[in-house]
């Protein structure tokens, strides 16, 4: 047992993670749709020896960004017929252009891949896009046609995502793991996997003080992450699996890290500091309003038509508004039946005097408001951010060198947050408060 002071004075840089040929440092970026887990984040991670993430999320959206393709104006322009209808049946996806718009995006950040890191991509179940099994499949086997090193699949069970995959030819040698929040959940993927004889390379054990959505009902304020990482650790140790694991959520100072990797997790999965760094994909006036959270402003809602809570930031512009749905290009959320629930909540919501329509209660278009950075999902300790900054002399934070926030995780001690070497001269920082 370490005293109390050796505890404070371990550091995440004293542990490696072993994953196959590669010894890693312990920290993954975890993925951040849509495109807030760049590509340039990614690579970051990977050329300092840890794990970045990118993300399928809006796949199509973002080659149509980032590569100039076309996609979501096609599929828009192909269902135009239901533009002004409820009733969304219809609409699907061309799963040749889904398969295309994710290896783009794969081979694209895989292409300038360096450094002795690993980059993985995050594929959400939830993303149901009208057909689940199919678009699933097309997302898995454009990321392994694209070279993607490892595979995280978040936002549901993926009870039959490995059978979807099982005839590809890099379904034994790509890297796979599920995000759990329970022991319950990690047996129901552990089942299928077995089935298959494929067991996951790692799993991501998501607490719930994570971003994003979460795997909790209402009552997350009950759970803790050190407690399911106990349970998860004490599982795999009972049934004899050497699964890494991974504990998210929360994890906000190297110290926190290196607590986990002293317990026998194998590494961490971190998000929220990097929201504020040069290489998120977030447009900078988002990084301030990130920036500038207050713990009151955190919240964990229902507005999210997967049917998870989500934890945002109660100042997100999506909050409220009428935008009309966007299925035709976008859709990523339409079960197999052609609806979701935004889609409810718009038909029920009254128009005013003029005939517009008043603002939408309880669901928000998250394939909209994603796709402009509407929705400012985020960890709980998002109110801590500015602790990591300089503010400015014009009000502003100063935004970080991805770099600089890994080093941190990697090398510091006592729970001390390293802040970058200052862009202004200290005399020059007013505060205006
Ligand atoms: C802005 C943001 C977006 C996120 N988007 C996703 C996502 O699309 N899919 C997912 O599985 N997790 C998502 N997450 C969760 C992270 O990958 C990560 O597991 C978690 O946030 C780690 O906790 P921390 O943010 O407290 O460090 C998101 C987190 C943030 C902060």
């Amino acid at each position: 047992m370490m005293n109390p002071r050796t505890l404070l004075e371990d550091k995440v840089d004293n542990y490696r993670w072993r994953l196959g040929q590669l010894e890693l440092v312990p920290i993954v970026i975890g993925g951040m749709g849509v495109d807030i887990s760049t590509t340039e984040l990614a690579l970051a991670a990977c050329r300092l020896g840890g794990v970045g993430h990118i993300s399928d999320a809006m796949v199509q959206h973002v080659s149509d960004r980032k590569y100039d393709t076309h996609f979501t104006k096609a599929k828009s322009e192909k269902h135009r017929a239901t533009r002004d209808q409820i009733d969304k049946t219809t609409v699907k996806f061309d799963l040749g252009h889904l398969h295309q718009a994710q290896l783009n995006h794969v081979r694209h950040t895989m292409d300038r891949k360096r450094g002795p890191g690993a980059v993985f991509i995050n594929v959400m179940e939830k993303l149901t896009m009208g057909a689940p099994g199919d678009t699933l499949r097309a997302r898995l086997v454009g990321a392994m046609d694209g070279g993607i090193d490892g595979i995280t699949l978040s936002a549901g069970l993926h009870i039959s995502s490995l059978k979807l995959i099982e005839d590809h030819p890099r379904f034994r040698d790509v890297k796979i793991g599920p995000i759990v929040s329970s022991v319950r959940a990690l047996k129901i993927f552990l089942k299928s996997a077995t089935r298959l004889n494929r067991m996951p390379d790692y799993v991501v054990v998501e607490g719930p003080l994570a971003g994003g959505h979460l795997g909790f009902g209402e009552d997350w304020r009950n759970y803790d992450l050190h407690t399911i990482v106990t349970e998860v650790l004490a599982f795999l140790r009972e049934e004899n699996l050497a699964i890494p694991v991974l504990p998210a959520g929360g994890i906000f100072t190297g110290t926190d890290a290196a607590a986990f990797l002293r317990m026998g997790a194998a590494g961490v999965q971190v998000a929220t500091r990097f929201t504020i760094t040069e290489e998120c994909g977030l447009p900078a006036r988002v990084k301030q309003d990130y920036a500038r959270a207050r713990e009151e402003d955190l919240v964990v809602s229902g507005v999210s038509p997967t049917g998870y809570p989500i934890r945002l930031l109660s100042y997100s512009p999506a909050l409220g508004s009428n935008i009309k749905p966007q299925c035709e290009a976008f859709g990523y959320l339409l079960d197999r039946e052609g609806h979701c629930s935004y889609l409810d909540a718009y038909d029920a919501t009254p128009v005013d005097a003029k005939g517009h329509k008043l603002p939408v209660q309880g669901k928000v278009c998250l394939c909209y408001h994603f796709s402009k950075f509407n929705c400012y999902t985020c960890g709980h300790y998002a109110y801590r951010l500015k602790d990591t900054t300089h503010r400015l002399a014009d009000g502003r934070y100063q935004i970080l060198p991805a770099a600089h926030v890994f080093r941190d995780y990697q090398f510091s001690t006592s729970h001390r947050v390293a802040l970058p070497a200052p862009l202004e001269a200290p005399t020059a920082v007013a505060v205006n408060s």
